[in-house]
């Protein structure tokens, strides 16, 4: 079974006189685990099709099934509810909260969702809460930026900020918007090598878009994306992180 599918797809923008195909008629299924990668020019609809998704967004016409659940339709509050549990948005301008510092960022998501035990249920406490935004934070290597406001972050480390909290969340399915865009080389291969570690050790699903051809290296799916059309499909074997330049 799937566990995102998309069935005849569009997501059209109209803006006075001019209307935009963001998305045309996109078929696809993504089965769990899958380290999928959205492959385009700026433009070609990534950024959309992870908002759908997200259901941060719904589609103009077309079904999306997520994990099962219709979410073609669902309403504000229902899609709200289902973004929380079900994923982690790393989103391309990182969408940190100016008043909050880094550490009370994570903190904010995860007080909303709980952080997870061994046995499966979630805690609420706020020392456990701290807890897992303080190692999120650290494997990020930001552990003596705690106590900074995104203000007072460069923009990779606003960036790793923000991937800390999607992860931080652990939920099943983890969109990520050029997500290495704002960050060195090095940087950039730890905090992929981070996230293959859980999509290979916890078997999450990771959809990640960038314009970075030697990024989709890493996937086990490349989508080609042009003009808000899928054109390619690509099954690969992945290859090793530490194998990538750019
Ligand atoms: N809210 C919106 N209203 C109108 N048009 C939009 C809106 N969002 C996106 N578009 C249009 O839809 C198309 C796809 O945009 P999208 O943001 O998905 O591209 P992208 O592949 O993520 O690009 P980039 O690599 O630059 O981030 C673009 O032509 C854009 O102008
Ligand atoms: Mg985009």
């Amino acid at each position: 079974m799937p566990q995102i599918s998309f069935q005849e797809v569009t997501k059209r923008y109209q803006m006075g006189e001019v209307t935009v195909d963001a998305l045309q008629n996109i078929t696809l299924d993504i089965e769990p685990g899958i380290f999928v990668v959205l492959l385009g020019p700026s433009g070609s609809g990534k950024t959309t099709l992870l908002n759908l998704i997200s259901a941060i967004d719904f589609p103009t016409s077309g079904k999306i099934r997520i994990e099962n659940v219709d979410i073609t339709f669902l309403n504000r509050k229902q899609r709200a509810q289902f973004r929380r549990l079900k994923i982690g948005f790393i989103f391309q301008f990182f969408n940190l909260l100016p008043t909050l510092t880094a550490l009370e960022n994570i903190e904010f998501a995860l007080d909303l969702v709980g952080v997870p035990t061994a046995n499966g249920s979630r805690i609420f406490k706020k020392k456990n809460i701290r807890e897992v935004a303080f190692k999120w934070l650290d494997k990020v290597g930001l552990k003596d930026r705690a106590n900074h406001f995104p203000s007072q972050l460069s923009g990779g480390e606003q960036q790793r900020v923000a991937i800390a909290r999607a992860l931080a969340k652990d939920p099943p399915i983890i969109v990520a918007d050029e997500p290495t865009g704002n960050l060195d080389y090095r940087t950039g291969v730890y905090i992929l090598s981070l996230m293959k570690e859980l999509n290979e050790d916890a078997e999450k699903t990771f959809v990640l878009a960038t314009h970075n051809r030697q990024i989709s290296k890493i996937a086990d799916l490349v989508l080609t994306m042009q003009m808000g059309q899928v054109s390619y499909f690509e099954q690969r074997e992945p290859e090793n992180v530490n194998n990538l330049f750019w």
